[in-house]
């Protein structure tokens, strides 16, 4: 037996005695301190479980749904958490039919054989009649809203742990969907996010956000510069495509170029440049085969001498030299 197992094992049982202390110690769940607002038929007082969860685990008190009493949702303490309020039925919404009857409970997650999922939006609007507020405020008008994914694509709400663990920061889910990304991500420059030292969650947000693509600040440089603070400006010289926008040269996820480059220098410059006096006919094919002059700068890069390319701070650095 690994120690991974073992660890699992202890959770269980932690889990199950957490499950026997916690019915032990709950009195019955106060009658309507939470209004209930999201399934399609208007539930009433009476349509709850009487003995709230006990109720229900009466038949369910099994680990894997019991994990739930080990994390801030299943602590009464914490106020505005399902279980100060319907517990269970909070997210699974009233279910007396299910209860006497077996029939379905009002909201199911995920699904498994014998009842199948709820519509998304019935499941989503569970988990936002509390959570409509901070990084979930713009849900709605998100990629992901729009795509129909659920809350329970990335969150387990059942586990021992917060939801939002260290795996849930991990890339891989988000990749399991994002292939595009994926081999970006696995090209030779790249932002270190494959390498453990960034997520996904440093640049988006997953719920949404006014920006495009989802990104965690209101624009694409304020993004970039969060971290590269040093590209920020103003600067006295500044380049203006810098201050417009780094995806302009950058590719953000990676890139077969150096330095994450979306093109290669110097074509890069010349999609921009092409009029300049210099440099342009210096790079030409046509030129180095006229046997210009020029030629001995062939080979260096535009950067070689405009090395200061995201702005100057030089009284005379106009030309992004120095
Ligand atoms: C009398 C026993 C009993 C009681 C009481 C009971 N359930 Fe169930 N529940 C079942 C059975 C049996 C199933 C089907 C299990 C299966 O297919 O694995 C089920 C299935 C479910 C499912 C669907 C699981 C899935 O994904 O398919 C949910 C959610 C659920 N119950 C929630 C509740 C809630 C919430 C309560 C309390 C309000 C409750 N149950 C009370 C017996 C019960
Ligand atoms: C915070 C919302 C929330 C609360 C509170 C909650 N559930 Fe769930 N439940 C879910 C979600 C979401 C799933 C889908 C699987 C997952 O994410 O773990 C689920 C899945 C289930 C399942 C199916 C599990 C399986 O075997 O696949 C059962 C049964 C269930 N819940 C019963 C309960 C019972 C009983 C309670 C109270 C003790 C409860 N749930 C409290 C959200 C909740
Ligand atoms: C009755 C209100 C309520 C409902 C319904 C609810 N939550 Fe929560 N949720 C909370 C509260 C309160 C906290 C903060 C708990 C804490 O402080 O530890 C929380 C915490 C979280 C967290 C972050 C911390 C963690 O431990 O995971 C996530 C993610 C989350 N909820 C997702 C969901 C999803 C997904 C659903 C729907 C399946 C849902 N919640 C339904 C009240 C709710
Ligand atoms: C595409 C995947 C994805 C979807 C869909 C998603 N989330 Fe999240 N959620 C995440 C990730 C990843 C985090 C952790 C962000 C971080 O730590 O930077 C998170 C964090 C959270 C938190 C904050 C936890 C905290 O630390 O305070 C809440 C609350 C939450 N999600 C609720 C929801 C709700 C409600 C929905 C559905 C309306 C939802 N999420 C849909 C991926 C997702
Ligand atoms: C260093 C910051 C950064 C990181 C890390 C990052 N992204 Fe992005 N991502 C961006 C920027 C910037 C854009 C472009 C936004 C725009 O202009 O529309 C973008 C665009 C996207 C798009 C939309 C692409 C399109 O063609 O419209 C998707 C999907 C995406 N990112 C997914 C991911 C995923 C998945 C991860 C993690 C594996 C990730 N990103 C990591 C910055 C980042
Ligand atoms: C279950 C599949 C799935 C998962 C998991 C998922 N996404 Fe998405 N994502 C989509 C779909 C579908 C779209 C909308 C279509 C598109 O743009 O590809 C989308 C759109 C996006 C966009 C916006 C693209 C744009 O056009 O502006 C970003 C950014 C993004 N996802 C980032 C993430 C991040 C970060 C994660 C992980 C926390 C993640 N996604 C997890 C399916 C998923
Ligand atoms: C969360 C912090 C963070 C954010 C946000 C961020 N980066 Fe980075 N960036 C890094 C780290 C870490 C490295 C790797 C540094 C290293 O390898 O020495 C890096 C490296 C780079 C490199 C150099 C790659 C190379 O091959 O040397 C470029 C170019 C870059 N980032 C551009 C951007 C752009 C453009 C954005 C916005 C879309 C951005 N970064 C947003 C952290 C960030
Ligand atoms: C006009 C094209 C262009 C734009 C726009 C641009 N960069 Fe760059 N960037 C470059 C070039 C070219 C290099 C490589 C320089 C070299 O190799 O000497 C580079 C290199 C970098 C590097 C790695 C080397 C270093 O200087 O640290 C980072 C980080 C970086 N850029 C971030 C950014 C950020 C952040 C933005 C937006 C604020 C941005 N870039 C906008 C062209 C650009
Ligand atoms: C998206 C278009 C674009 C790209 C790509 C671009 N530039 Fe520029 N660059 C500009 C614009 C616009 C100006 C400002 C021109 C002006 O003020 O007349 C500028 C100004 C400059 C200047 C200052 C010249 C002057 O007249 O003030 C230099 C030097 C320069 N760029 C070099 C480069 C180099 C080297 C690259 C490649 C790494 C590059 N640029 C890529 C658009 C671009
Ligand atoms: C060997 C050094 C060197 C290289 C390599 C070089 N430049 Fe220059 N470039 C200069 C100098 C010096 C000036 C300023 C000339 C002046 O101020 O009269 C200049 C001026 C410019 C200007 C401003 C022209 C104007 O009309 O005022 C632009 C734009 C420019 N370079 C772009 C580029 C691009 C694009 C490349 C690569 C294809 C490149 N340079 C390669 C040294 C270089």
């Amino acid at each position: 037996m690994n120690f991974r197992n073992l660890i699992v094992i202890a959770g269980t049982l932690l889990g199950m005695q957490m499950a026997a202390l916690w019915l032990d110690s709950q009195p019955l769940l106060p009658g309507s301190v939470y209004a209930q607002s999201a399934s399609s038929a208007p539930q009433q007082d009476s349509d709850y479980a009487p003995q709230g969860a006990q109720t229900c685990l009466t038949c369910h008190n099994n680990p894997v749904v019991t994990s739930i009493l080990q994390t801030g949702h299943g602590n009464s303490n914490i106020s505005g958490s399902p279980f100060a309020n319907r517990a269970c039925e909070s997210c699974h919404g009233a279910s007396p039919d299910h209860v006497s009857a077996l029939q379905e409970p009002a909201v199911v997650f995920v699904g498994s054989g014998r009842f199948p999922a709820s519509d998304v939006q019935v499941q989503n609007q569970m988990c936002l009649n509390c959570h409509q507020s901070r990084e979930t405020v713009h849900w709605s008008a998100s990629e992901h809203q729009a795509a129909d994914l659920a809350c329970v694509s990335c969150h387990t709400i059942h586990a021992s742990q917060s939801s939002v663990t260290n795996e849930l920061r991990d890339q891989n889910l988000c990749l399991t969907c994002h292939l595009e990304q994926r081999s970006q991500l696995n090209r030779r420059s790249h932002h270190p996010v494959n390498e453990g030292l960034m997520s996904c969650n440093d640049c988006h947000n997953p719920h949404g956000s006014p920006a495009v693509g989802m990104l965690s600040r209101n624009t694409v440089n304020e993004t970039c510069t969060s971290c590269h603070a040093e590209k920020r400006g103003p600067f006295l010289w500044e380049h203006q495509p810098v201050s417009e926008d780094c995806t302009v040269c950058h590719n953000p996820h990676g890139s077969t170029q150096d330095r994450m480059l979306a093109v290669r220098q110097p074509f890069l410059c010349q999609s921009c440049h092409s009029e300049t006096f210099h440099p342009s006919f210096l790079y030409s094919g046509d030129d180095i085969a006229a046997g210009n002059p020029g030629q001995s700068m062939v080979g260096s890069s535009c950067t070689n001498c405009h090395s200061l390319i995201h702005g100057s701070n030089h009284p005379s650095g106009a030309r992004l030299t120095r």
